[in-house]
């Protein structure tokens, strides 16, 4: 059985507007993951339903399953999600603005406790230095960057095995991604974690992730290896910006060229 099995999941909000219709796909341990997507796609709606946090948009999973290491995680709540080992970095609101880098460390209910807890913290101090220097700093007066590594530790510190990020790098600048994701590499190798992220550039989902799943209007249109998906001129033209159609979806991309290639045949 594969560490994360996710099959058939739908999801509807306020039990109308239907965001997920059948989405499957599974992981190994140790993998890195990324979910692709243009804007609403259906992106952050799979990872609520995997971390529990689908309750409080009134949202619900109306079929479907999610299934982490032998156990079924559908429609379980969020603390008892967490404390399998399933942990969320969501989009917004990721820290406590009105308390300090340590204090927000120090909230966080982890099922990690004791020594463990502490070493963890350490981790965090020690993979993320700016973080250490920034100890005693209110959140709220962090740079982007820096509130996504206080995320980032934030999650550490409840001792995942399966880590979700929602955007790693939406509105941070490139440079400031390219650090954290080396932070996060370190990080993945101490814990053996395996990552599951959501981003809307495909050049950073492809610099961290083994493979990736593109969502479009809440249904997988493709999923393949970051090797293999990054040579697709289909993908390129779709997300990655390269092709010289310009931005479309990748249906789109695709079918266009499979009757380009009929024609060509004809
Ligand atoms: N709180 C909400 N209430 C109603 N509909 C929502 C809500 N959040 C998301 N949706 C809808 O669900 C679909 C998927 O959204 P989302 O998962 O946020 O996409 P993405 O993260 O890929 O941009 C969209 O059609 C969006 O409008
Ligand atoms: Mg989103």
């Amino acid at each position: 059985m594969a560490f994360l099995e996710v099959k058939d999941l739908h999801v509807s909000y306020q039990r109308a507007i239907t965001a997920l219709t059948g989405v499957s796909f599974t992981m190994e341990e140790g993998q890195i993951m990324a979910i692709l997507g243009a804007n609403g796609a259906g992106k952050t709606t799979t990872l609520r339903a995997l971390s529990g946090f689908i309750g409080l948009d009134n949202a619900r999973v109306t079929k479907g399953r999610i299934g982490f290491d032998g156990q079924d995680l559908t429609r379980r709540p969020p603390y008892e999600v967490t404390r399998q080992g399933v942990v969320l970095v969501p989009e917004r609101d990721k820290v406590f603005p009105n308390l300090s880098v340590h204090e927000n460390l120090e909230v966080v209910t982890s099922r990690a406790s004791g020594t463990r807890r502490s070493e963890l913290t350490d981790l965090v101090y020690t993979r993320f230095p700016r973080l250490a220097q920034l100890r005693k700093r209110e959140a709220g007066l962090l740079s982007g960057g820096e509130r996504q590594m206080l995320a980032l530790g934030s999650a550490i510190v409840c001792a995942p095995r399966l880590l979700l990020i929602d955007e790693l790098s939406l509105g941070l600048a490139p440079v400031i991604v390219e650090e954290i994701v080396e932070h996060l590499r370190v990080i993945r190798q101490d814990l053996s974690l395996t990552i599951l992220l959501v981003e809307q550039s495909a050049a950073v989902a492809f610099r961290l992730a083994d493979s990736a799943v593109v969502l479009e209007h809440g249904e997988v249109a493709l999923t393949g290896t970051s090797e293999a998906l990054q040579s697709d001129s289909a993908v390129q033209n779709a997300y990655l910006g390269t092709g010289t159609e310009g931005r479309r979806s990748y249906r789109a991309v695709a079918e266009a060229r499979r009757l380009a290639e009929q024609e060509g045949r004809a």
